[in-house]
């Protein structure tokens, strides 16, 4: 017998001594056939990371909680588990198109939200993230992530049995639902902070709480400052309880003291709660942060990895339907190490999307080619989530190898980014909006919505029809490479009807100081109409936007299969192959350039001569053997299909 089946079988025996709640006996049954599989590595990285604070008693009051929360789990959704149990990860499918909004700005409450169902299945939306909805503090509350209650909704988004009807209704109509999952601080209304603020130890434990300034001042040189305008360093001082509380984010924003086993479970309650709604994703908001080592920037520790594998065996467990999206917005040699069957299955991908704006600024893309040449490729159960804008800021995270490698000194380069997407001469065509910056370590970040970082904002205000043009094939361009270089493609809701910056969070006190506002405009009746008055600019992104997503949604070759980056001859585009087996392949030609460019067609004719590619996007026929050049106009795209 190995010594894994030795640790099973003691594990097994330790459970028959276990009554854990669980009534029904196929339920018993199915519970404890995961539990053998997954609970000993469990308890083993549990060990690992308590260490001696890590009793017997707390794994065995852990595995109480487990079976009691898969016991709470609908019928329903207990079918689900099984369902996807033994069918391919739905995430890798080239049917899904994801979409992230905020319930109040897209559709005013839950009931709304509802109402856009049919919205959401004309543009083909399959992956349904609602930005923070939970109950959080009245005023500022950092766009919902400050989370007073877990199980609660915002009263003036609806309840939580309205919340779980909407998923289930989405469940019927295929789509995903994504949640917030912000388990590296709660808000300073939350039960556990309010607890900690009367004194009681047991929740003072929960958080970082200090009488003076010394241990803070320890760590503070070490760490990132997040929102350096809002406060300096990492900590907020807190009157009523003279005491410093560690506070990456806001000071509303109370960090969690994973150190603390108790923390660990009761996180994991509120977790498998949310899991319980018939949610689909889990999005571990801000997992860097959660734990904190000494001497280092307390970002991506060892122990980090562990808590994510643990809470990812916990859901494997009791939730096994569920999956993890990473919301690791760091080096991207730190967001791959997220990304694993066993830790995050899906994974935001900043890099993409801050080549995607520096390729379009530069009109160059050997930066891109370069970074993504070696980077894209991620274990091929797992998939990235594509994105050009969300409801945060553009931070820059590249790697100055790869800068270095096209002769890009990445600190003038990021310099030059900021500089083009702010300025505001008329030389520029972006609106953008900085944010955060830092003079200090030259850090500088940048708002704006995707639109008017375009062009579409400049260009209307001048009532120039050209340039209006020339933003909405910007638009186009950097969502079809999302929505065809493989992964899920995320649009954040209102980018598909070119929605501008909103600056009416300058008169509103609680975020006037936060520029992230500008890029969550209110999406109102009127600018969905106007987009579907034909041949507005509105229009014309909305209905390039569902063609491209259609024409995805037709062919496998956009799904689960390597992409190939092609390095051409013209710095201008951006070339990319997929290959389904040895009959299907797609190459897409993304031109960057707002000339046009051409592209010899060596660069991508393969051993056969007398291929004959169509370009899905133009229906344009293409004979290899009778082509020496492909014309592309200003930022236009081709998808190439040759089967
Ligand atoms: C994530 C969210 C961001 C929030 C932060 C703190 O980065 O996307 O909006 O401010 O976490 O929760």
């Amino acid at each position: 017998m190995s010594i894994d089946q030795l640790g099973n079988k003691a594990f097994i025996n330790r459970l028959s001594g276990l009554d854990l709640p669980i009534s029904n006996d196929a339920d018993r049954q199915s519970f404890s056939d995961r539990l053998i599989q997954y609970g000993v590595q469990l308890e083993q990285l549990l060990r690992e990371i308590y260490d001696d604070a890590f009793e017997d008693q707390i794994f065995n009051s852990l595995l109480y909680q487990l079976a009691d929360n898969f016991s709470k789990r609908s019928p329903n959704l207990k079918l689900r588990d099984q369902r996807l149990a033994n069918s391919e990860h739905w995430y890798l499918g080239h049917d899904q198109v994801g979409m992230a909004c905020y319930v109040d700005r897209f559709a005013k409450n839950l009931n709304g939200l509802r109402l856009k169902t049919p919205y959401l299945k004309e543009l083909g939306v399959t992956f349904l993230h609602l930005l923070p909805l939970y109950q959080s503090p009245d005023g500022e509350n950092d766009g919902g992530y400050a989370v007073s209650d877990y199980r609660k909704v915002n009263p003036e988004l609806g309840d939580m049995a309205q919340l779980r009807e909407f998923i289930e209704e989405c469940d019927k109509n295929d789509i995903h639902v994504v949640l917030d999952f912000i388990f590296n601080h709660t808000s300073d209304e939350h039960e556990w902070a309010k607890r900690a603020i009367a004194g009681e130890k047991k929740y003072q434990d929960f958080y970082f709480l200090y009488d003076d300034r010394k241990v803070p001042d320890q760590f503070d040189p070490f760490l990132r400052e997040i929102f350096p305008h809002v406060r300096r360093g990492s900590f907020s001082y807190r009157q009523d309880i003279d005491k410093w509380i560690w506070t990456t984010f806001n000071s509303y924003q109370w960090d969690l003291n994973y150190a603390n086993p108790n923390v660990f479970s009761a996180v994991m309650e509120e977790m498998l709660f949310l899991a319980n709604t018939g949610c689909d994703v889990l999005r571990l908001d801000a997992l860097s942060f959660i734990w904190k080592d000494p001497d280092t920037n307390c970002e991506g520790r060892p122990n980090t990895y562990k808590l994510i594998n643990a809470l990812n065996l916990c859901l494997r467990i009791a939730a096994p339907s569920v999956v993890f999206k990473s919301e690791a917005i760091v080096h991207p040699d730190n967001v791959v190490k997220y990304i694993d069957p066993q830790r995050c299955q899906l994974s935001y991908n900043p890099l993409l999307m801050g080549l995607l704006w520096s390729s379009l600024a530069t009109t160059n893309t050997e930066f891109i080619n370069q970074s993504l040449s070696h980077r894209f490729a991620i274990n091929r159960q797992c998939a990235w989530v594509n994105y050009v804008r969300c409801h945060d800021d553009i931070g820059w995270f590249f790697d100055d190898k790869d800068a270095a490698c096209v002769g890009i000194e990445l600190n003038q380069h990021l310099a030059f980014l900021n500089d083009f997407y702010t300025n505001s001469s008329a030389a520029h065509f972006p609106s953008g909006v900085s944010f955060q910056d830092d003079p200090s370590i030259g850090d500088q970040r940048l708002c704006g919505s995707l639109a008017s970082l375009c062009g579409l904002e400049k260009a209307m205000e001048q009532d120039n029809q050209a340039e209006i043009s020339l933003a909405i094939k910007r638009i186009l361009l950097l969502h079809s490479v999302i929505l065809s270089i493989g992964g899920i493609p995320l649009i954040y809701a209102g980018d598909e009807i070119g929605m501008l910056n909103d600056y009416s969070y300058l008169d509103e006190p609680t975020q006037s100081h936060d520029a992230r506002w500008v890029n969550r405009p209110i999406i109102t009746t009127q600018a969905i109409e106007l987009s579907k008055r034909t041949n507005t600019p509105q229009n014309i992104i909305f209905l390039g936007m569902t063609k491209m997503i259609a024409i995805r949604k037709l062919h496998p070759v956009f799904g689960n299969v390597a992409t190939e980056i092609i390095k051409t001859n013209n710095p201008h585009l951006f070339v990319y192959q997929r290959k389904l087996g040895d009959q299907k392949r797609l190459i897409a030609v993304c031109n960057f350039s707002n000339l046009p460019q051409t592209l010899e067609i060596d660069n991508i004719r393969s051993a056969e001569q007398d291929e004959v590619f169509v370009d899905l996007i133009s229906d344009e026929k293409i004979i290899i053997s009778q082509t020496k050049t492909l014309n592309l106009s200003a930022y236009q795209v081709m998808w190439l299909k040759y089967e």
